[in-house]
């Protein structure tokens, strides 16, 4: 995991940082390999530690080749790009990042249109995707080219995808020509979680996107996989839309060390996770359901307590908690490498302290 990184010294004392698994901060060895990475033009396909990264995630999802990115929405963007053409659609669940979180980047971008179906927490169900699909209607409707799948889901709650579900879809899609594109910036977690091979995943789709920059905690950076000729494809539009990158090994070199040393312990984020939940489950009954907690991911029902969410946040981080508001009920919060077992026990004294006592009657901490 190497030494302690640096801390960023704006933010106020935060003892357990759990808004998110983006916030985390490059340790000394990590930073190592970054400084002493082989570089050249990424552009000009000049740079070895980007075309080592490419091949080595392309490998562990099963696919041909891979395409460094500067982001996770780049990727995703790229794969819906080759995917959908404009005036055409993609189909998804109404929670997934790609259609709630990447400001319409697919309707600005690429001229594409979106349906969604609504999910529970984020679960795929092939029936869900097939209900809205439809080809071969072009002279009269919008045709469907592509569903998305997010595995881990995000503003699900890092729920994990059923594998059957997904080939059924796989199914289904390839019946009707429509693609199938992963957003699997968190598809470590479920791997690490459910045991499932990353190939067995990434086999079932076209292309598959996966973040380096969330829990396998590098700076920067996310991977597109598919063909060979897809990748040759989405390299022109990465160009295009500006991700075009130069001597970038150094920050391939953060994810091929995050790949080394990063993946196997996301089960240690997946246990804190769950202990904190079991903890503010049985502190205040409601506020967790222990069903829904899957991986470093947990969604709190501060509104079961009677706190509005903002309120909740704002206590929280008087007492050196950071977390998320999902809805003006819920609170998210996400373990990753920088919150270890004490920065835990801090996060569980202070939310179950929270949860147990209406808001009117705190002091401001
Ligand atoms: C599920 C999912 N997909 C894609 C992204 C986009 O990643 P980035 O922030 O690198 O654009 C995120 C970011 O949090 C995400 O949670």
């Amino acid at each position: 995991m190497g030494a302690a990184a640096p801390t960023a010294s704006r933010l106020p004392a935060i003892r357990a940082d759990l808004l998110s698994d983006t916030v985390t901060r490059p340790g000394v060895a990590m930073r190592e390999a970054m400084a002493t990475a082989l570089v050249g033009d990424d552009v000009f396909g000049e740079d070895p530690t980007v075309e080592e990264l490419e091949e080595r995630v392309a490998g562990l999802l099963g696919h041909e080749a891979g395409l460094f990115t500067p982001s996770g929405s780049m990727a995703n963007q790229l794969g819906v790009r080759l995917h959908v053409k404009p005036g055409e659609e993609l189909v998804g669940d109404s929670l997934a990042h790609v259609l709630r979180a990447e400001l319409g980047a697919a309707a600005i971008l690429s001229g594409i249109s979106s349906r969604t179906w609504v999910s529970e927490r984020g679960r795929f169900r092939a029936d869900d995707a097939a209900s809205l699909m439809i080809t071969g209607v072009g002279p009269y409707q919008v045709c469907t080219a592509l569903v998305i799948v997010e595995n881990t889901h995000n503003f699900g709650g890092g729920t994990i995808q059923s594998l059957d579900e997904i080939r059924r879809a796989r199914q289904l899609t390839r019946a009707h020509g429509v693609a199938m594109h992963l957003d699997g910036a968190r598809l470590w977690n479920a791997h690490v979680a459910s045991g499932v091979p990353l190939d067995d995943y990434g086999r079932e789709f076209d292309t598959v996107s996966v973040c380096l920059s969330k829990g396998l905690g590098a700076p920067v950076g996310s991977v597109l996989v598919g063909s060979r000729a897809a990748m040759a494809e989405a390299r022109i539009w990465r160009k295009r839309f500006g991700g075009g990158m130069r001597q970038v090994g150094v920050l391939a070199a953060a994810g091929l060390w995050a790949l080394d040393h990063h993946v196997d312990r996301l089960s240690l984020d997946h246990a804190r996770a769950r202990r904190a939940a079991e903890a503010m489950a049985q502190a205040a009954p409601g506020s967790v359901d222990l069903s829904t907690v899957e991986t470093n991911i947990v969604i709190v029902d501060v509104a079961a307590a009677g706190w509005p969410a903002p309120d909740f946040v704002a206590a929280a981080l008087t007492r050196g908690v950071r977390t998320y508001a999902v809805s003006p009920g819920a609170v998210r919060l996400v373990w990753h490498l920088d919150v270890d077992d004490e920065a835990t026990d801090h996060a569980i004294e202070v939310l179950t302290g929270l949860l147990t006592q209406p808001p009117g009657d705190l002091p401001l901490g």
